[in-house]
């Protein structure tokens, strides 16, 4: 692995960040009145344009089934941009800047003439780019995506091919991206009947955070923690991606997921894949993805009756987060009375390669615990003797290092420190960087990096066929294991607490114990 050549790479590509060349395109939603279209992708357009970021010319027609005319979904969108973009007052003469480009085509997801409508509209625009460059945004159930990729085609709006001669057609989809891994072959089956892997950009939302694409960054541009990155440094790694929120309205959706498919198959296995994969040859979508891939497969497939040993599920009970009161999760709306679904879950991972021999990954997700948080933790080996003993005892803290993804986001290093004074006083001290105090508050929403991403070709933060497959094939194992069994008393735990004590024991049994992120705005305890 050649250091120097890669950080080049890194580095060029970070300066073009601000400047990627995008061809003019036009954007079409599908579902374009829906909760995501208004809360998360027109927000991230509205900030691209005002960045000067959008393809000039572009186009974004948005498709859904119940009438309205163009000026009429603008004005729905300018009024939920009111409430959901990142930067506050909307900014008027931008915004009817933007708004003149936006579209609407009303039609059924499996009517034939309205994608002929479509057709004529992006023809109309008159710009050879704006027809024959298209990004297919599938802001829509999973159920639907295959519908819409075969009108898509027998409209003559998407071929399938794999070079972007005389043009290109992309399709993005949302997760869930399937519910197992059969459930996901099928997708990709029939996704690929109409487009070719290439022309397909699986979101994982995880992967346009700007503090996890610093990750690659991180660990492949500073020789000083790289040649730690192993078995050899490495004691444990813990991933945490807790939610302060129980379900709320959305209890008949996680009915159908839990937190093993709605958090652990793609975001915490895509961080994961992230700090342990090897480094990729170069910063080619498929290089990267080659590695995420490789790493993936390395995870050891828990036996179904080693999976009660090695996975904690738990499911919140009444409780008080703060100072609010939280139901229980079977007493919330749409969700059973007998549910057994899990709303934490906790994981021993083993990657079995070279350089994870031995080390577990902890991985831990959940509702309803006390705070939102999305954190790495490496946790370095002790050092070998213990020469101050006498002075702090046979213990002696080790090393740590911790990459907060969100809030507060930033890196902290913890390591042994003298207290001043006289004596021989040893305290854990911390080292911290901050992204506020060292770029300032700016943090691009993660769709924006993904939407631009898309429109430019690049496939990099977006997950391919294999990978997917992959996550699905452990995460298969751990349900198998789980079978129908009810949840036992052990698995509850209070809404407001760190998760059931099943999860503490689960450390404990091989010497360790969870790091819990701090609250941010508050003096971070030294462990
Ligand atoms: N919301 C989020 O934050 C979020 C986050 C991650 C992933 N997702 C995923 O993104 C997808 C969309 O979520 P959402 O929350 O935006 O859904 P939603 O609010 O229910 O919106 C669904 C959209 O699809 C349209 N639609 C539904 N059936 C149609 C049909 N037969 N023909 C034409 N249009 C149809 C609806 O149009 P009408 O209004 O005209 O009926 C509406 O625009 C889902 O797969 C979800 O899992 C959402």
């Amino acid at each position: 692995m050649e250091d120097a050549s890669i950080l080049d790479e890194l580095l060029v590509c970070r300066l073009e960040q601000g400047r990627k060349v995008v061809e003019p395109c036009t954007l079409v939603i599908f579902g374009a009145s829906g909760d995501l279209t208004s809360r998360k992708l027109v927000p991230a357009l509205y900030h691209l344009f005002r960045a000067g970021q959008m393809p000039d010319p572009f186009r974004i027609v948005g498709f859904a089934r119940r009438p309205k005319t163009d000026l009429e979904w603008r004005a729905e969108l300018r009024e939920a941009l009111g409430r959901f973009s990142r930067t506050q007052p909307v900014d008027g003469a931008a915004w009817e800047a933007f708004a003149a480009n936006l579209h609407y085509c009303a039609g059924e997801f499996h009517d034939l003439a309205a994608y002929q409508r479509l057709k004529r509209m992006v023809r109309g625009f008159g710009h050879p780019g704006l027809a024959h460059n298209l990004l297919c945004y599938l802001a829509v159930s999973p159920s639907q995506f295959g519908g819409v990729v075969d009108r898509l085609s027998a409209a003559a709006l998407l071929e399938k091919r794999s070079d972007d001669k005389a043009g290109w057609q992309r399709v993005v989809v949302e997760k869930p991206f399937g519910s197992d891994l059969t459930s996901a072959r099928n997708l990709n089956a029939e996704l690929t009947r109409y487009t070719h892997e290439t022309q397909l950009y699986r979101i994982d939302h995880y992967l346009g955070k700007e503090t996890v694409q610093n990750l690659l960054l991180f660990r492949f541009s500073n020789a000083i923690f790289e040649r730690l990155w192993n078995r050899d440094a490495i004691e444990q790694v813990q991933i945490t991606v807790s939610e302060r929120h129980g379900v709320g309205a959305r209890g008949g959706y996680y009915e159908e997921a839990g937190a093993l498919r709605d958090m652990v198959q793609n975001h915490l296995l895509q961080v994961l894949a992230l700090v342990a994969m090897e480094p990729p040859v170069s910063l080619e979508a498929e290089a990267i993805r080659d590695e995420k891939v490789k790493l993936l497969r390395a995870l050891r497939v828990w036996a179904p009756e080693q999976v009660r040993s090695q996975v904690v599920r738990g499911q919140y009970k009444a409780g008080l987060i703060g100072d609010l009161s939280c139901p229980a999760y079977r007493g919330e709306p749409r969700v059973a009375a007998d549910s057994n679904v899990e709303t934490y879950a906790a994981l021993r991972v083993l990657v079995d390669n070279w350089r994870w021999s031995g080390v577990p990954f902890y991985l831990r997700t959940g509702k309803a615990l006390p705070l939102s948080a999305s954190e790495i933790r490496i946790q370095f080996k002790p050092t070998p003797h213990v020469l101050f003993a006498a002075q702090c005892g046979p213990r002696l803290d080790a090393n740590s290092l911790t990459l907060r993804l969100q809030p507060d986001e930033g890196i902290t290093l913890r390591f042994n420190g003298k207290v001043p004074g006289t004596t021989m006083q040893i305290r854990p001290v911390r080292m911290h960087f901050s992204y506020d105090a060292e770029f300032g508050a700016y943090t691009p929403e993660a769709y924006e990096r993904l939407l631009l991403e898309a429109m430019a070709g690049d496939a990099t933060l977006f997950i391919r066929r294999d990978e997917v497959e992959a996550a699905w094939s452990f995460v298969d194992g751990i349900r198998a294991g789980w079978e129908d069994a009810v949840l036992g008393d052990a698995e509850f735990y209070e809404a407001g607490t760190w998760g059931p004590a099943a999860a503490d024991a689960l450390l404990a049994r091989y010497g360790h114990t969870w790091r819990h992120p701090q609250p941010v705005h508050e003096p971070r305890a030294t462990r």
